[in-house]
């Protein structure tokens, strides 16, 4: 039987699993992420602490947190950018290895996506490393598209990332009346 997966956002209490989750996946898959397992294992306990504070309450940012059968088993962040147009992104995901293949990855981009649309956002991007292929199936797979914007990835050195976006479906007219 397959496990149940559920999401929810970070706690403000939730440092320690924040910390292990991220951990976990820069350990898990390096070739993800812009940040190094040296720079999360680097970095204080408090530091984590005070990210998920910011990032259980804040309006412009959230992480969630996948469970399984109530064990956290991967993350997710959503943010806008402080930029004019205030884009918004998910990004830092990551499903742990024995948990993969049964939506969970899904689950966190629609709820994610979701929240962001909820404070607003038209669009959803997400960067991704364009030698990571898996993840550029699984966003396909998602109805996510390239924008044709890229950029240079400072590690691994002379690689490149893509951007991609989702539309945010309109409301249908039987949610709007
Ligand atoms: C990418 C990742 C998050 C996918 O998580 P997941 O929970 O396994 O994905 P899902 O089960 O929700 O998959 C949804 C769909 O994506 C596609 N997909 C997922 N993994 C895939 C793979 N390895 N190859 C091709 N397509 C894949 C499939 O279409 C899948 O639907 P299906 O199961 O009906 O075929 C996971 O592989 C991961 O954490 N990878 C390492 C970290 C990473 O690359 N993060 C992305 C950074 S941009």
């Amino acid at each position: 039987m397959s496990p149940s997966l559920t999401v929810r956002r970070i706690a403000a209490d939730q440092g320690a699993v924040f910390r292990e989750l991220r951990t976990a996946s820069l350990r898990e898959a390096p070739y993800a992420f812009g940040a190094t397992l040296e720079d999360a294992l680097s970095a204080d306990a408090a530091s984590f602490d005070a990210t998920a504070v910011e990032h259980a309450v804040s309006s412009s940012v959230g992480t969630f947190i996948l469970y399984t059968e109530g064990h956290p088993a991967g993350l997710i962040e959503a943010h806008f950018d402080n930029a004019g147009e205030r884009r918004a992104f998910v990004c830092e995901l990551w499903v742990a290895p024995a948990v993969r293949h049964l939506r969970g990855g899904e689950l966190l981009v629609d709820t994610a996506g979701d929240w962001l649309a909820g404070a607003g956002a038209t669009e959803i991007y997400a960067w991704v490393a364009d030698a990571n292929r898996t993840a550029m199936r699984f966003y396909e797979a998602l109805g996510f598209g390239p924008t044709g914007e890229t950029r240079r990835v400072a590690r691994p050195p002379g690689q490149a990332e893509s951007l991609l976006v989702r539309h945010v479906a309109p409301p249908s007219e039987a949610s709007q009346q």
